[in-house]
């Protein structure tokens, strides 16, 4: 097993990363205050893990409430079958919440436990690729809107994050290269030579090779707790994280939540603001075409929705969550392993980009 650290002070938080931990007791007790636990996951999820959890849990009261699985599902009618379950059971403020999931559960499990009973304990105990490089850590937990994903939520930090990579191996092969958009961002926005450990390790990854998922697992994590211990409330660099997002998120919500997974859509945005770095001339065609090349060795879609207009993008990107004084800001590279988030860019250019020929774009590569 290997251990990181999130250092947030007195909030501060261990990422335990290795096979088999869903077996191992002693790394909850610590962080379980009092004799009740709620177990959140969902209907694929539940049937596949949540006995082994349950049997770790054998110290205390164990309450599972199972979600319907999807990103369709996260909204507030599955947030409040949460409560009603919580209060029927009657869990007091002493209780603690383990998400078992992926970023969907994870997230609404998190943000049900900053809110019930102004905030109770929880752990994340992710099982997708994406929940485990990025969604489980640093603390931002939500529902989506009709009108916009994520713009519901609360900054609320587990008690510590489980990794059992032991459970990529039930993933299917497309959620698993939804995680690795995740991945591969933080080699574009602040790790160059990760980039170049992708470039080789990425069939390895995609074959779930223990060795070479732990690699990026850590690694992924290590970045991203070095980004959430600068910048818990996404002040400044943590929105860098956002890589591809702004462009990803107007996709998800144009399409249906659900119907282009997570990370497809950003592998997508991110195609669109290697672009739009391009044609501001702060990254070269070399440099777009690769991302480009290895989102697509990644199994990702590198096109959005051919019946995305401009338009459309334009709309949901209005009220993005880094619009600010009517200022859309964006997530865009000044090169390789270099994310800047600005508002400073022509107009025309991101129209441009929005306007851009994709599939011509990515056919000779
Ligand atoms: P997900 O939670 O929908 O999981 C993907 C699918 O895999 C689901 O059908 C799930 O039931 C299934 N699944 C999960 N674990 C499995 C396993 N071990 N074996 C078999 N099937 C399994 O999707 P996701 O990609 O994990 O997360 C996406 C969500 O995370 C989005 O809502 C996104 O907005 C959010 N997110 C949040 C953050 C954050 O910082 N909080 C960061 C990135 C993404
Ligand atoms: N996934 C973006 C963030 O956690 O800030």
């Amino acid at each position: 097993m290997q251990t990181l650290k999130v250092e947030l002070g007195d909030r501060s938080y261990p990422i335990h990363i290795g096979e088999g931990l869903l077996d191992q007791p002693e790394l909850l007790a610590p962080y379980i205050a009092g004799r009740s636990v709620a177990i959140v996951s969902n209907a694929t999820v539940a049937p596949l893990y949540i006995e082994r959890l349950t049997r770790s849990l054998a110290a205390y009261k164990v309450l599972p409430i199972v979600l319907p699985d999807g990103e369709a599902f996260k909204n507030w009618e599955t947030l409040q079958t949460i409560f009603d379950a919580l209060l029927t059971a009657r869990h007091d403020r002493r209780t603690t919440i383990i998400a078992l999931g992926g970023g969907v559960v994870g997230d609404m499990a998190g943000f049900a436990a900053a809110c019930y009973q102004r905030g109770v304990d929880f752990i994340q105990v992710p099982t997708t690729l994406l929940s485990q490089v990025d969604s489980s850590v640093g603390g931002k937990t939500g529902i989506n809107h009709p009108l916009g994903k994520n713009m519901v939520g609360a900054f609320y930090q587990p008690q510590a994050v489980l990794i059992d990579t032991g459970t990529l191996r039930s993933l299917p092969p497309r959620e698993l290269s939804a995680g690795l958009a995740e991945v591969i961002k933080y080699g574009l926005i602040c790790d160059e030579p990760f980039l170049t450990w992708l470039e080789a390790n990425v069939d390895a990854l995609r074959d779930i090779d223990a060795e070479a998922v732990t690699a990026a697992i850590r690694r992924s994590c290590e970045a991203k707790a070095l980004v959430v211990n600068a910048d818990e409330r996404e002040s400044g660099v943590r929105a860098t994280l956002n890589l591809g997002h702004t462009f990803g998120h107007a996709i998800e919500t144009q399409m249906g939540y659900g119907v282009w997974l997570h990370g497809e859509a950003v592998a997508a945005g991110t195609v669109m603001a290697l672009e739009m770095s391009m044609r501001l001339g702060w990254i070269s065609q070399q440099d777009r075409d690769r991302g480009i090349r290895l989102m697509q060795r990644a199994g990702l879609p590198v096109v959005p929705p051919a019946e995305m207009t401009p338009e459309h993008f334009i709309e949901h990107m209005a009220i993005d969550k880094k619009v600010i004084d009517g200022r859309l800001r964006l997530v865009l590279l000044r090169r390789i392993g270099e994310a800047v988030v600005t508002d400073d860019y022509p107009k025309e250019v991101l129209q441009a980009t929005l306007a851009a020929d994709y599939r011509a774009i990515v056919a000779p590569l």
